[in-house]
């Protein structure tokens, strides 16, 4: 078993019957998910709300019961990976590109778990690209000042080398900037910038993290 798969299918264990449960994005969610899958086809009651067209999808083919966030009152649990962890439950994501929607569920959400393989736990964000959402409409303008604050931006690319969009039809700029000392003020100044729709520093969302380790165990964290 990858550290990925240890983690994700521990995190599942923290779901509950009756629960309205946040359904990660990416390849460390996928495991959570299919052990959530196995889990509803032995009888357990939940409902998803998804955060990505491609966890719907992932979703719809394991039968999990899915509502639409602005059908929910609040989420009782997300379960979500990410790039990049912190030692004070801080963490940079959307590597997947599914931020937006991320963050959305993650704050209506009671607790938010994050799965993570060891090798996401850091000191100092930053290594790991941030992303930055932005409207297509004059990013240029936004990338500019991206390059002024030393933050060296790169439009985020599919593989043919079209421009990637993300699932509300927006552009992602990584930007490489090796070590955020202050997270919280980049994230208010990214949130300040026009044209900006969501940066990818979650800085107050997750509850726990769910550390894998490739020697087969799995850590939990709590806040
Ligand atoms: C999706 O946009 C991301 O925020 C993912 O949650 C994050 O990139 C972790 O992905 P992996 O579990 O695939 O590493």
């Amino acid at each position: 078993m990858n550290s990925k798969q240890i983690a994700g299918e521990k995190a599942c264990e923290f779901i509950e019957d009756g629960m309205v449960v946040g359904l990660g994005t990416g390849s460390t969610a996928y495991y959570m998910i299919q052990k959530l899958g196995d889990r509803v086809a032995e009888g357990l009651q939940v409902t998803g709300v998804v955060t990505s067209k491609a966890t719907e999808k992932l979703a719809k083919e394991r039968n999990i019961p899915l509502m639409d966030l602005n059908d929910v009152g609040e989420i009782d649990l997300t379960i979500d990976g990410a790039d990049e962890v912190d030692g004070s439950y801080r963490g940079i994501k959307g590597g997947g590109g599914a931020l937006l929607f991320e963050k959305l569920v993650a704050h209506a959400s009671k607790k938010s778990i994050w799965v993570v393989g060891e090798d996401k736990v850091v000191e100092t964000l930053g290594a790991f690209p941030l992303p930055v959402e932005v409207v297509p409409f004059g990013y240029k303008q936004v990338e500019r000042q991206l390059e002024e604050r030393g933050y060296n931006p790169e439009l985020r690319h599919f593989e043919d080398g079209s421009i990637y969009l993300t699932d509300s039809q927006n552009y992602i700029l990584d930007l490489h900037i090796q070590a955020i000392e202050n997270p919280e003020e980049l994230n208010d100044w990214l949130n300040n910038l026009p044209g900006v729709v969501e940066n990818g520093l979650f800085l107050n969302y997750a509850s726990s993290i769910v550390i894998g380790y490739s020697d087969g165990h799995a850590e939990v964290r709590e806040k």
